[in-house]
């Protein structure tokens, strides 16, 4: 399905900033290069400095420099800078948005359907959607009008309520698009297809077949030079709350009444209120954070997250692991498992289903595992018990194991997606604040708990598996972490 682009001029601000550099500028020039934008599409530029035209197409060349080092189609590259201009916007300026609005209003240049992303601070997503709007460029009458704010939509509840309330004075819900990149992976946006698409899948979906999920996403990466920002985020936010959760509402869902934007946001919208809020008097048998201290990864020292940050004291987590519950009929009684972790043995994020024990117990044998590789590889694999051939009655595990992308495919990034999305004005994989607020409500409490709890956090070794003590979360004596995507990865 293609849905048509109409024509519309997009205003990146904070365009010198990493997420542009790196994503959204490489992201655009490749959308050109597989033909998919609008012939008059136009990209304008704000950032803070003084730059001018020459200046700046210079600096967007060395963005698609850095980022294609294979080299690109000198035709494309001569149409993409053609489309692209700057706009300075220093923040002592009074009259620096009203100067924007006077650039824009060019038609001859600018097509007016506007779509404004802000690769801003979180501070200033309000500021800057009021400035717009004080100058007139947010109101829809002939032309459409899109804000993208990206992550993360407040810190808590009441911020994001506030932050709600401050831009909903300008705009309505369906010019506002909340970014959880994880929605524009082609990975997660398979999740639903292959549930629903599948006559086999469906059908053991449910508590009579699954005895609990878990969803992982691991990295091997720390925290890097972003020890500022994580120290006042954590594991539990930066991740669980927005990524891990998504997924978790694409893995559980009803199927939605239709693949509309509205039906897909209502049946995750659904689920996430479902979600049983976690008791914080019993918190530890239901959340587990832990911080990593100095160790190995491959084959490198690397230092504890405290060394990094310069401070003992920090008790926020680089490792977090809830167990969550969801009261529908579906999933009555199933434990679902996520966590997250920085420095852990393996970069990995996946979706693994364990089954229930197989009536016919032979050798005490394993049971069915099925998993959804997320990254970096796209597959799906099914555990099953087959006869050892020979002379005697035993069974051994074996994988039937399909790649879910092929190395013909085209790989696109998530921020190429949903910039599409963006200029289709498809807003189905972009957060509805009630997704946002339900994610919130979950993860507040134990946030808050956490903060106060000033004892020491529990280390894990960089390089190393989850933390033994992890385990206490589990809801039955046969549970473990499921590893790696491999067989034997219940080991
Ligand atoms: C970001 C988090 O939202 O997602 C990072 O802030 C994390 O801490 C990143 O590393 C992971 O994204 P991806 O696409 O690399 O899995």
């Amino acid at each position: 399905m293609t849905n048509k682009i109409d024509p519309c001029t997009l205003v990146l601000f904070g365009a010198s900033g990493n997420l542009a550099r790196v994503k959204l500028y490489p992201g655009l020039f490749r959308l050109d290069s597989l033909g998919r934008l609008p012939a008059d599409l136009k990209i304008v530029g704000v950032g803070r400095q003084v730059v001018d035209l020459e200046a700046w197409r210079a600096d967007i060349k060395s963005m698609l420099d850095a980022k294609f080092k294979k080299g690109y189609d000198q035709a494309v590259f001569e149409r993409f800078i053609a489309r692209n201009f700057y706009h300075a916007n220093p923040p002592t300026d009074p009259d620096a948005f009203s100067k924007l609005k006077a650039t824009l209003s060019d038609e001859s240049v600018f097509p007016q359907n506007l779509a404004y992303f802000l690769s801003v601070r979180p501070v200033d997503f309000a500021p800057v959607v009021e400035s717009l709007a004080n100058v007139g460029l947010t109101q829809e009458d002939k032309y459409w009008r899109r804000v993208v704010i990206e992550k993360p939509f407040g810190t808590d509840l009441p911020s994001a309520k506030e932050l709600q309330a401050a831009i909903t004075k300008h705009l309505k819900e369906s010019q506002i698009y909340r970014i959880d990149h994880y929605l524009g992976k082609s990975a997660l946006q398979n999740i639903l297809l292959q549930r629903f698409t599948n006559t086999v899948l469906e059908p053991i979906w449910n508590n009579q077949y699954i005895d609990h999920v878990q969803i992982t996403n691991t990295e091997m990466l720390g925290v890097g030079d972003r020890t500022q920002f994580y120290d006042s985020t954590g594991a539990l936010r930066d991740m669980l709350q927005s990524h891990i959760l998504q997924t978790l509402a694409l893995t559980a869902m009803e199927q939605p009444k239709d693949l509309s934007p509205e039906g897909v946001r209502d049946a995750k919208i659904k689920l996430l209120e479902e979600i049983r809020p976690i008791p914080v008097s019993e918190l530890e048998k239901h959340a587990f954070r832990a911080q990593y201290a100095a160790g190995e990864i491959n084959g490198e020292k690397v230092p504890g997250y405290l060394e990094e940050l310069g401070n003992n004291d920090s008790v926020v987590e680089t490792y977090a692991a809830l167990k969550l519950f969801i009261d529908n009929p579906r999933w009555k009684g199933v434990p679902f498992y996520i966590r997250t972790a920085k420095r852990l043995h393996e970069a990995d994020t996946r979706i693994s289903i364990r089954f229930k024990k197989a009536p016919l117990q032979i050798n005490d044998q394993d049971q069915n595992w099925l998993i959804i590789g997320i990254q970096p590889r796209e597959c799906i694999k099914l555990e099953v018990q087959s006869k050892i051939p020979g002379l005697d009655v035993q069974t051994r595990t074996i994988q039937l194991d399909a790649a879910n992308r092929w190395d013909s495919d085209d790989s696109v990034d998530a921020y190429e997606a949903l910039l599409l999305n963006l200029m289709q004005g498809d807003n189905s994989n972009y957060l509805h604040i009630s997704e946002a607020e339900a994610q919130w409500r979950l993860v507040d409490p134990v946030v808050k708990a956490w903060a106060e709890d000033k004892k020491p956090v529990h280390q894990y070794p960089a390089g190393s598996r989850d933390p033994e003590a992890s385990k206490v979360i589990f809801e039955a004596e046969d549970q473990f972490w499921r590893y790696s995507i491999e067989l034997g990865g219940d080991k």
